[in-house]
């Protein structure tokens, strides 16, 4: 049988809540909510749906007259963060950040409630992974800040609940939500019965108290969550921090916003001082350009942001069969699409080598925009030609490839084009656009895509003389 639950109803209007709050959602008004303990037994639909039919039935309310508290955002004085979340923490969500073991969770989490301290925020930061000594050295390659910051370490469910009722901070990070366990439960910390619980409790609190929650989550191999799909339903906010943990950039990506957009990426760097934000990534990445055969330049669109990386391809001979496909920071299935319409349509074939695509920096971009990118690449190291110009710049480019060897059109094109003159690289490959901006050199299909970087290259010139 369920256990009794309590509820909260508005003596003004009738409205039932959950949880307490100062300020009734349905009617406004201030310090009406009371609570009511929910009759033993009446857990169950049929019992609660029998109660309502003999009470007065729930009113349902004009939205225009729903009173929305003002959102205000806490800023976590990470630049790059904010920008992922939305411009900042709201007060009372929850957030959930995952990713690989290593990557820098506890190091983003550390440095953002530091920054809060800093300017005059209430944070609580509990640790259930490690001791309050590790968290300390930690803190103390990270900042003044940092080690301001209340730390708790503690698994016990209840235990924490009651701390964030105490302290009720602003922001609190629980890291992590796997750890978490409730005495109630006879299952291991990290069962899906657990983490439930343990994100349902806190979530509880944290609406109650008006704090900003980021819980931090291990991620499968897969690359999902671990836990329960029902966290990231429960959550507001899903952020994924990749990378690869011997290279020093970090994307840091929401996977669901109830706030703010989902398609913004915030890329760092870790140094020994903690993470760095990466303003100018493009900048970064191409600096590193090689201009080597198998090397262009991609224009891709992170959110609002447009962002060159270097794509790389090596084509070589194979030693076993099948031959290798190996694909870094993009889809393996597209890769495997783009080297089918290259052989069919743009008479590169490569049936019987290894073909390993990277995206440099250890960025994933998974966009269709970056299918013309991975052709030229592959097509480029191929015949061992670079497609630099005559001063040794890299190609630029971008767009989806169709199944019929058509070049599509992506949205964006000003913005990807204006990027990559920016960092002076141009014209820019790319498919055909009604109202084309200066500097994009148009071409229907993938062949004729070909043909033009190799000019560009000098080949064709070469071939010519
Ligand atoms: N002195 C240092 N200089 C540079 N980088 C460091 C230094 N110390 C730690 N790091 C980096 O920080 C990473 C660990 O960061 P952090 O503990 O925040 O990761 P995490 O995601 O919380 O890991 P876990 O899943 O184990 O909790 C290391 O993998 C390493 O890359
Ligand atoms: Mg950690």
């Amino acid at each position: 049988m369920a256990k009794p639950r309590s509820r909260y109803v508005c003596r003004a209007c009738g409205h039932e809540a959950l949880a307490w709050a100062g300020q009734c959602g349905g009617c406004g008004e201030w310090n009406t909510l009371e609570e009511v303990a929910a009759p033993a037994g009446s857990g169950g639909s049929g019992g609660s749906s029998r109660r309502r039919r003999a009470a007065a039935p729930p009113r349902a309310i004009p939205l225009r007259d729903v009173v929305s508290p003002r959102e205000e955002r806490l800023s976590t004085g990470i630049g790059e963060l904010d920008r992922v979340l939305g411009g900042g923490l709201v007060p009372g969500s929850l957030v959930l950040l995952g990713g690989s073991p290593g990557i820098g969770k506890s190091t983003i989490t550390a440095m953002a409630l530091g920054n809060m301290v800093s300017a005059g925020r209430q944070v609580l930061y509990v640790t259930g992974e490690e001791s309050t000594a590790q968290v300390r050295m930690r803190a103390e390659r990270l900042g003044s800040g940092a080690l301001e910051v209340p730390a708790l370490a503690e698994t016990d469910l209840a235990t924490v609940v009651a701390a964030i009722e105490a302290e009720r901070p602003d922001a609190c990070v629980v890291d992590s939500v796997q750890t978490m366990h409730s005495g109630e439960l006879s299952s291991a910390p990290g069962s899906v019965a657990q983490v439930r619980e343990a994100a349902g409790g806190l979530m509880e609190v944290a609406k109650r108290n008006g704090t900003a929650l980021i819980l931090v989550g291990h991620v499968t191999k897969e690359g999902a969550v671990a836990g329960p799909r029902v966290l990231e339903h429960l959550v507001d906010c899903v952020l994924l921090f990749e990378g690869e943990r011997e290279r020093s950039y970090r994307t840091l990506r929401a996977l669901k916003n109830r706030f703010g957009a989902t398609s913004e990426l915030g890329v760092f760097e870790m140094r020994s001082g903690g993470l760095v934000e990466v303003e100018d990534p493009s900048a970064r990445f191409v600096g590193e350009a090689t201009a080597a055969a198998g090397s262009v330049v991609l224009c891709a669109m992170e959110g609002t942001r447009p962002l060159l990386v270097e794509v790389q391809a090596l084509v070589a001979p194979t030693e076993v069969v099948p031959p290798r496909r190996v694909a870094n920071g993009i889809d393996r299935n597209r890769l495997a699409m783009i080297l089918a319409v290259l052989a069919r349509h743009g008479g590169v074939g490569v049936g019987g080598s290894d073909v390993f695509v990277n995206v440099a920096g250890g960025v994933r971009v998974d966009e269709p925009g970056a299918a013309l990118a991975i052709a030229l690449a592959v097509a480029s190291a191929q015949r061992g030609e670079p497609l630099t110009d005559a001063e040794g710049r890299p190609l630029a480019c971008f767009g989806e490839v169709g199944l019929t060897g058509e070049l599509r059109y992506v949205a964006h094109a000003e913005r990807r084009v204006a990027e990559a003159l920016k960092f002076g690289l141009g014209p820019v490959q790319g498919p055909r656009i009604r109202e084309a901006p200066a500097g994009l050199e148009m071409s229907a299909t993938l062949r004729k895509a070909l043909a033009s970087a190799r000019r560009r290259g000098g080949t064709a010139l070469r071939e010519a003389a």
